[in-house]
């Protein structure tokens, strides 16, 4: 994709996204731990503040979602658990993330979704986290979910 609309769609995600940056050691055994730590609350109850969050603020997005979100709660859960357990080696998971990216196209995703989707999430996880939540792990976690959408938008 020309490098001019992939600004272009990045500016539109309106997520307080950063310029690419590789997360370093330091941010990546961060997003491990604070991951680790939310995985051992009920993957259904994170799931629940996930979707509420979301769907309180941009209500327009829950018609796009089946009426059932149990399956739902677990993919996503599911595929935030492989890419953060493959934060050093991401080039794996290229085409697979990229491969997502598409399927999302066809379930009428755009890309200022992926902001409100960010949102959602860091506010989850800093609840979830609570007293271990730090300015740190805020920026290491965006820099996370910035590359992670960064594939999928490549699509
Ligand atoms: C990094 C961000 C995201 C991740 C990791 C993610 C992950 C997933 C996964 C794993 C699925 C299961 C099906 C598949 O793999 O295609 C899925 C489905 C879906 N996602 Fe996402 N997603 C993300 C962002 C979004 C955004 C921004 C939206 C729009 C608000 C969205 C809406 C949907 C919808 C509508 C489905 C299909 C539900 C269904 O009909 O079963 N996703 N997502």
């Amino acid at each position: 994709m020309p490098h001019l609309i992939k600004n272009d769609i990045k500016a539109k995600m309106t997520f307080p996204t950063l310029q690419h940056m590789a997360l370093t050691d330091r941010q990546i055994r961060l997003v491990q731990k604070s991951w680790r730590l939310l995985r051992d609350i009920d993957p259904q109850v994170v799931g629940d503040l996930f979707y509420s969050k979301l769907f309180l603020d941009h209500p327009e997005v829950r018609a796009m979602f089946p009426k059932d979100l149990k399956m739902q709660h677990q993919k996503l859960l599911d595929m935030i658990s492989k890419v953060v357990a493959r934060l050093d080696h991401l080039g794996d998971m290229n085409g697979e993330i990229k491969e997502m990216g598409k399927r999302h196209e066809g379930y009428g995703v755009l890309p200022h979704h992926y902001g409100w989707v960010g949102s959602a999430l860091l506010w989850t996880i800093k609840n979830g986290m609570n007293k271990e939540w730090s300015p740190e792990l805020e920026e290491a976690w965006t820099v996370c979910y910035t590359n992670l959408v960064e594939l999928m938008l490549e699509a």
